[in-house]
């Protein structure tokens, strides 16, 4: 195993789980995660925040009756029925806590 330390001061991970037609339980990929995912990595680009904020896309997060789901780091946050509208504060925030982890 080869450990290194973590390359980004802030994370934000967006559930695009996926669950097959018919399943019971509701999936974020079905709620728009996908786009979500997309447009925040969009807005990091756009900001020139990709050497310090990363945007990934998750499986499962837990939440899935109130997805989309994401969930943010260091600030370790669950956000649950996340909208286009929400994305610039979750932005802000994650490059917020970039900017306190590079000092
Ligand atoms: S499918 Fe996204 S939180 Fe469960």
């Amino acid at each position: 195993m080869i450990i290194r330390p973590v390359p980004f001061a802030a994370v934000a991970f967006v559930c695009t789980n996926k669950r097959p037609d018919g399943h019971p339980k509701p999936c974020c990929a079905d709620r728009g995660g996908l786009a979500l995912r997309d447009e925040l990595k969009k807005m990091v680009a756009e900001r020139g925040l990709d050497s310090r904020v990363k945007v990934y896309q998750s499986g499962c997060l837990g939440g899935c009756e109130f997805g989309p789901m994401a969930m943010t780091f260091p600030d370790g946050r669950l956000q649950f029925g996340v909208s286009a509208a929400d994305l610039p504060a979750m932005l802000d925030a994650l490059a917020a806590e970039a900017a306190d982890n590079a000092e």
